[in-house]
């Protein structure tokens, strides 16, 4: 009842401020729980998720670090598993946000998983593996991981934190000083849900040990070869094309329709705000460029190297490059 979510709250509260804290890119504060640094209201989400969260059976976990292409890999997987319940004319995503159709875990579903749609068995989380819901991976739930270039990944969010406003965040300055600030918490491995080399490492040495259980995927692969990776996510998830699919090509269909460009256009994604709990959010802040590269246009040489040093020497020995 009310008052015993009170409680909880107020429990999760303590918990919260027995935690490692630090300043944040703007004027918020950042929790360290399990090794990263979560914003509070998703950090009492995480804690209350990890709970009480209860998968359904055959549900598949979207996860990604933020700014990586959580709308993109939500997009193409809502319309790989609903192609057979509506043309893709009539596709929900034509009328809904992508986050809308695909709910998150430590945000929207946190404290009410009776939220959800019980017909799409997606949820989507920036969680890491680490700290991801025992019944998660108790329930041997399929998990698909989106990573991104880190230098990309840090300008996305960089120009997204400045367009979102979440609650007790100051989302008014915009000043070279504050992108050399934030740059500097990012490599020192403060961001929300940060570190992210910890962070993309969890799921990758995952992938490894479980592939038939984790798809890892990158921004950049699906940018260049987006049909074959989407028939790849819809085998893994178990929705493979059929030949006659593949012939009235349903592949190419859904490709077009989750496009960036067919995305960005759409009126329910260009105008309004996301409200959550936490925060409240300009949709088109999603859709910012949906490019690869573009950090040439906003980090310098140096910085750039910089980054690129970190990334070689934190993902020496896994494999793993971007
Ligand atoms: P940019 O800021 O570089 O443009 P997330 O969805 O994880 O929040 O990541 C947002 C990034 O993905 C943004 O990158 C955004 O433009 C890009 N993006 C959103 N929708 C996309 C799509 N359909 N195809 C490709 N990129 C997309």
């Amino acid at each position: 009842d009310h008052r015993s979510d009170l409680k909880t709250l107020n429990l999760y509260n303590e918990i919260i401020s027995t935690l490692p804290k630090r300043n944040g890119w703007k004027s918020d504060e950042v929790y360290q729980y399990q090794g990263f640094w979560h914003t509070f209201f998703y950090l009492e989400g995480l804690l209350s998720a990890q709970q009480h969260f209860k998968p359904q059976t055959n549900d598949i976990i979207l996860s990604s670090f933020p700014k990586s292409g959580t709308t993109w890999l939500k997009a193409l997987s809502f319309a790989i598993v609903t192609r057979s319940s509506f043309d893709i004319s009539a596709n929900p995503l034509l009328t809904t946000m992508p986050h809308e159709c695909v709910l998150s875990l430590e945000s929207d579903l946190a404290h009410n998983s009776f939220h959800r749609n019980q017909d799409t068995p997606l949820i989507g989380t920036h969680v890491p593996y680490t700290s991801l819901p025992k019944s998660i991976i108790d329930s041997r739930c399929k998990i698909i991981y989106i990573c991104r270039d880190p230098k990309d990944t840090f300008v996305s969010l960089w120009h997204f934190l400045y367009n979102a406003s979440f609650k007790g965040v100051d989302s008014s300055a915009k000043e070279d000083a504050d992108f050399e600030k934030a740059f500097e918490l990012f490599c020192d491995g403060v961001s929300y849900y940060g570190p992210y080399w910890n962070h993309v490492l969890g799921y990758w040495k995952a992938s490894l040990e479980s592939p038939e259980r984790i798809l890892f995927l990158k921004y950049e692969d699906l940018k260049n070869e987006t049909l074959f990776y989407v028939k790849k996510i819809a085998e893994f998830m178990g929705y493979p094309f059929s030949l006659e699919e593949e012939d009235k090509r349903m592949v190419q269909k859904i490709v077009d329709l989750c496009s960036f460009q067919n995305l960005s256009r759409l009126e329910v994604n260009k105008s309004g705000q996301l409200h959550g709990r936490a925060y409240l959010i300009e949709k088109n802040a999603f859709f910012r460029k949906g490019e690869a590269g573009d950090w040439k246009n906003y980090l310098t040489p140096m910085m750039a190297a910089r980054l690129d040093q970190i990334t070689e020497q934190k993902l020496r020995s896994s494999g793993l490059t971007f």
